[in-house]
C-alpha cells in the first residue's frame, strides 16, 4: 500500500510556546499508526529543532520545513538552504506551496532547482501543485497542473520521483472553507498519477503519495481520504487545533 500521510502546515502561525503545546496535545493522543501511515508537522524554521525532539520517540511522526532556498549557500540574507535543513536532521520540506508561488514569485523552474537541492540532501520534498479559480472556471486545470509537473518534476529520474510526495492543492480551496468535491479531487489525483505513469511507468506512479490540500477539516477528511488516488492531506487551518488534527489523522486510510 502507498504511504498515507497527514501533513500539518502551520504556515506563519503559533508562538513557540503554543507550538510546543499543540505538538504535546496531538502526540499525547497516542494514535497508533499503521506501518503505512505517517504524520508530518511542517513548522516554522525556528521551531524545527524543538519539533524534532518532540516527535523523536513517536514512530512514523516526522517534521518538515515549509520552504528552502534553491541555492546551496551564499549571500542570500534571510534564506535557509536544503543542506542547512539536512544538518539539523530535517528530512522533509514543502516545495512550491501556492502562497510561495504567489507572494514570493516562485516559478516552476526555480522549484525544479529546489527539488534538486532537497533530493541532493536527502530531504523528501512535498511538492505542491494546483490551479487558481479562474483556471478551474476556464476548464484548463489539467493543462495547468500538467505544466507545473512537467516544468518542475519531469527532469528527475524515476528513482528520484519515487522519493517524492505530491500535494494537489487547488488554490480556490485553500483557507476558503471551500473544499474540492470528492469527484474533483479524485479526478485530478488520478490525472496526476496518469502523468507520472506516462513519464515514469506504473510501478513508480503507484508508489508516489498524492495528498489533497485545501480546507481539509475534521468533518470532511474521511470522505476525501477515501478516494482511491488520495493518500491523505496537507492541512493548514485545521492542523492548528489539536482535536481537529487528531481526527484528521484518524481519518487516514
Ligand atoms: P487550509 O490550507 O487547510 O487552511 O486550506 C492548506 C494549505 O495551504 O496547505
Amino acid at each position: 500500500m502507498r504511504k498515507q500521510i497527514a501533513a500539518a502546515n502551520w504556515k506563519m502561525n503559533m508562538s513557540y510556546q503554543d507550538g510546543v503545546k499543540l505538538l504535546d496535545d496531538v502526540l499525547s493522543s497516542k494514535i497508533t499508526l499503521t506501518a503505512d501511515q505517517q504524520v508530518i508537522f511542517a513548522v516554522p524554521f525556528p521551531y524545527l529543532i524543538m519539533a524534532k525532539s518532540e516527535v523523536a520517540e513517536e514512530t512514523n511522526n516526522f517534521i518538515a520545513a515549509q520552504n528552502c532556498h534553491h541555492k546551496e549557500a551564499g549571500a542570500f540574507t534571510g534564506e535557509v538552504s536544503a543542506s542547512m535543513l539536512h544538518s539539523v536532521n530535517v528530512r522533509y520540506c514543502i516545495v512550491g506551496h501556492s502562497e510561495r508561488r504567489a507572494f514570493f514569485n516562485e516559478t516552476n523552474e526555480m522549484l525544479a532547482e529546489k527539488l534538486d537541492s532537497c533530493i541532493k540532501h536527502q530531504i523528501t520534498p512535498i511538492f505542491c501543485c494546483g490551479e487558481a479559480l479562474e483556471v478551474r472556471e476556464s476548464g484548463t486545470q489539467n493543462d495547468y497542473v500538467s505544466r507545473q509537473l512537467e516544468q518542475s518534476l519531469f527532469h528527475l529520474s524515476a528513482e528520484q520521483i519515487r522519493k517524492l510526495i505530491i500535494a494537489y492543492e487547488p488554490i480556490w480551496a485553500i483557507g476558503t472553507g471551500k473544499t474540492a468535491s470528492t469527484e474533483q479531487a479524485q479526478e485530478m489525483h488520478a490525472f496526476i498519477r496518469s502523468l507520472l505513469r506516462g513519464k515514469f511507468g506504473s510501478e513508480i506512479a503507484n508508489e508516489v503519495p498524492i495528498l489533497y490540500g485545501g480546507s481539509v477539516k475534521a468533518g470532511n477528511a474521511k470522505e476525501i481520504f477515501a478516494c482511491d488516488d488520495v493518500d491523505g492531506g496537507l492541512v493548514g487551518g485545521a492542523s492548528l487545533v489539536a482535536d481537529d488534527f487528531i481526527q484528521i489523522i484518524r481519518a487516514l486510510k
